[in-house]
């Protein structure tokens, strides 16, 4: 069998403990399958036990997926391991990934535990999730900084028990490759047992090495699975990003020497839609997927890439996504060339009625816009109204005056189940007055954390696409909009946020 490198995506789960990316159910389980279809190996789903939202969420996607093998994180007491094989249930292939400290740091300031109960601990937990499940994974938390010998003794102990993939993280992000390599290779050499487990590498960005670091793990130490998330989100300055580690993987086979199960034609459309979900911007020089990391600005790269593209090109812009063609579609377009379109994208909806929501949105773009971009696609298929989730709040329409010199006013009107109500409000300046005439009756209390605007395709023709980040009671939110006029994406975005916000599917960020 060819030597394969496991593919094991957390953006769910580490990802989503990024503050302010926290992600309601439904948006998790669009997600998941974005990433059955780009052909993940593992989708960590959560941490079941941390909350009724988690748990939710990691049944829903475990009954609904059934390519990838589906996760939950758990910390090594059986409780938690208990709740991750409830929510697991459902799925055709199932894993529990169970951790515990190993750091003496760790064990003595945050367990306050010794090292000899982290030994008895982590092999109870392993042999109790063995008996829920047979794929088990074991990450000592902050193992890159454990003491060798104890994390040896530890690894050969819950391998005897049962673990089947051991994950050796750099929680801090503090490796540097050689040396995080060399830790791989010296584990499996001193762990007597180490072929009896699949060994794995997860990496954190702090120095901005958790994609060099994860791969090293692989060339020098000899892993066979990476963690990774899209667009690298994740705590702190995020995870190994997983379109960057495949496309090196990919593209450098020649040096690395593994195959892959991933079909990379779905990785742009699964970082957009991560990006527009978390409100996390992806740069523009972001490698793979940032909208600079194909185009070619000098003259003299123009040039080369005109007469033969390898002179300056290592991967096919094709190959992840993009597309040379980028003005689609125009009002003339029929629901056909529509639906080709979102496929091309590597977009599917869930059903016919959802394409057909689609499509009517598309029509009503078409006739306020003369091209519609690839991105304004994206944009709208990712629209709650195209989802069919049940919107408590729904814009109708919106007028505002701004004059210099004047206080700017705005009047909205929307539905609030299903019922129009009207607000007006003055503001520091358009959008201000807009949000403002919302709360007059929706009163929502809610802090914003965020409000950002973007240019969906880099002109001032192109739609604004608003991202609107609100917090209230603990809970962090996402509202995202896109529209031609700003003020009306943005209220669009405030009016998506308080929907998640009341929604009772929302799920509160896991914390690891
Ligand atoms: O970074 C880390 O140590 C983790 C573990 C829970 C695997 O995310
Ligand atoms: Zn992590």
């Amino acid at each position: 069998m060819a030597d394969k490198l496991i593919i094991f995506d957390t953006t769910l789960r580490d990802g989503e403990q990024s503050p302010g990316a926290s992600m309601t159910r439904d948006e998790k389980l669009r997600i998941a399958r974005q990433l059955e279809r780009l052909k993940v190996d593992v989708i960590e789903a959560g941490f079941a036990a941390s909350s009724n939202g988690d748990f939710e969420a990691v049944q829903l996607i475990a009954n609904s997926i059934k390519d990838s093998i589906i996760c939950s994180l758990s910390r090594a007491n059986d409780r938690d391991i208990s709740r991750a094989a409830e929510a697991l249930k459902g799925a055709n292939r199932a894993r529990i990934h169970t951790f515990i400290a190993t750091s003496a740091l760790h064990m003595e300031k945050k367990l306050r535990m010794s090292p000899d109960q982290v030994f008895e601990q982590a092999k109870q937990s392993v042999r109790f999730a063995r008996n829920l499940v047979d794929d088990i994974e074991f990450s000592p938390e902050d193992g890159y900084r454990s003491d060798m010998d104890f994390l040896c003794r530890v690894i050969e102990a819950v391998i005897n028990e049962g673990a089947t993939t051991i994950n050796v993280p750099d929680t801090v992000g503090y490796a540097i490759p050689e040396l995080y390599g060399q830790f791989i290779k010296t584990l499996r050499e001193r762990v007597p047992n180490s072929d009896k487990a699949i060994w794995s590498v997860h990496c954190h960005n702090d120095l901005g090495m958790a994609v060099a670091n994860s791969l090293a793990g692989v060339k020098i130490g000899g892993a066979r699975q990476v963690e990774c998330t899209i667009n690298g989100l994740g705590e702190r300055a995020g995870n190994c990003s997983l379109e960057e580690v495949v496309m090196a993987v990919k593209t450098r086979k020649d040096y690395f020497g593994l195959e892959l199960g991933i079909d990379t034609h779905h990785i742009l459309a699964a970082s957009r839609m991560v990006s527009q979900t978390t409100g996390f911007v992806v740069q523009p020089n972001k490698a793979v997927v940032g909208a600079n990391a194909f185009a070619h600005a000098s003259g003299i790269h123009q040039d080369g890439v005109l007469k033969a593209r390898d002179t300056y090109e290592i991967m096919r812009a094709e190959d992840v996504g993009w597309t040379a063609n980028k003005i689609v579609l125009g009002k003339l377009s029929g629901r056909n060339a529509f639906k080709q379109r979102l496929q091309e994208l590597g977009v599917q909806l869930e059903s016919e009625v959802e394409v057909n929501a689609a499509f009517a949105r598309f029509k009503e773009l078409a006739d306020r816009k003369s091209e519609i971009f690839d991105e304004d696609i994206l944009a709208l298929v990712s629209d709650e109204s195209v989802s069919h989730i049940k919107e408590q709040y729904a814009f109708v329409s919106l007028s505002q005056h701004s004059e210099t010199g004047e206080r700017p006013q705005a009047s909205i009107v929307f539905t609030v189940d299903g019922t129009e109500v009207t607000g007006a409000s003055e503001g520091n300046g358009p959008v201000d007055a807009s949000l403002k005439a919302i709360e007059q009756h929706v009163k929502s209390g809610a802090e914003m954390v965020l409000y950002s605007v973007n240019a969906i395709s880099g002109s001032t023709e192109s739609q604004g696409e608003v991202t609107v980040r609100l917090q209230n009671s603990g809970r962090v939110v996402n509202g995202v909009g896109a529209d031609p006029d700003i003020v009306v994406a943005s209220a669009k975005a405030y009016l998506s946020a308080l929907n998640k916000l009341h929604s009772k599917a929302e799920s509160i960020a896991a914390q690891g």
